[in-house]
């Protein structure tokens, strides 16, 4: 892998002039318009990068993001990648390992998520305090590079307890809804059912989805500190389950993508 790490990082260094990213910033299903709020210096398609996957979803439009946020120099992937794709999980994860040799000192991470929480409403913010691996394997399988990370890192604190603090007060001084919780992965892609849910809840989750632990788990074997947040774009309240569609999901994401966008920006603008 580390050949194809430097062969990647070397290509983006001369496509973008020698960018120096501060922040990694990675984009949820419907979650790409942070980016109307960067700007935009460089950007290029995962496609012309080499030994990057290719986002297989015709709603992910597949970029490297390279400007400027709230004063700070940031590299955003509009548009992730997931198991369910058919990646592995070292696919997954190698932009975030681009992004760390790149410069990064901080990931920000959104997804859409399902409420497993009946105190946490459709449409609502989850800032992830801490999280359930149910992917079946860890993106560290196989040797381990002791340059990049150690053989068994910690996970006492996977999300920066700061940043978490900070975000909720944010968050409160501008009137918008946003719990904390338990984020739960699953392979997907089909969503839960009614005993699954039920199961998920009864195991300490608050909320469900397919992707952000991966990246995470990379990024903590890096020692890149991480913030996560998740927009609740369903309830998978057992009792209470209404069939839900991809189209209903990425709709509730898009309304609440604002204040989440607000959040990420406010945060940024404070480290
Ligand atoms: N389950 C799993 N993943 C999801 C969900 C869900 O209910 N909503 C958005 N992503």
């Amino acid at each position: 892998m580390f050949q194809a790490l430097h062969e990647t990082v070397e290509f983006i260094k001369r496509k973008t002039n020698n960018f120096q990213p501060e922040i990694g910033i990675v984009l949820g299903t419907g979650l790409g318009g942070l980016v109307n709020d960067i700007q935009i210096e460089y950007q290029i398609m995962y496609s012309n990068i080499p030994n990057f996957p290719i986002s297989t979803l015709e709603f992910h439009s597949g970029k490297l993001i390279f400007g400027t946020l709230e004063g700070k120099n940031v590299i955003a992937m509009q548009g992730r990648l997931h198991y369910y794709e058919g990646y592995s999980m070292q696919q997954i994860t190698f932009p975030i390992r681009t992004m760390k040799v790149l410069g990064i000192t901080h990931l920000f991470v959104s997804n859409a998520a399902g409420s497993l929480n009946p105190d946490f409403k459709k449409g609502e913010l989850m800032v992830i305090s801490d999280h359930i691996n149910l992917q079946p394997e860890s993106p560290l399988r196989g040797s381990n590079d002791a340059d990049m990370g150690p053989r068994f890192p910690d996970m006492s604190q996977p999300y920066k307890r700061d940043l978490i603090t900070a975000a909720l007060k944010l968050a409160a001084d501008h009137n918008i809804t946003c719990h904390h919780g338990v984020y739960i992965a699953v392979t997907g892609p089909n969503l839960e059912t009614k005993a699954e849910y039920n199961y998920l809840r009864v195991i300490g989750g608050d909320a469900v989805g397919m992707s952000t632990v991966p990246e995470v788990i990379v990024a903590n074997h890096m020692s890149i500190p991480v913030f996560a947040i998740s927009v609740l774009t369903d309830e998978g309240f057992p009792e209470v389950l209404e069939p839900v569609s991809l189209e209903e999901i990425i709709e509730t994401a898009k309304a609440a993508e604002p204040n989440m966008t607000k959040i990420l920006s406010l945060l940024i603008s404070k480290l």
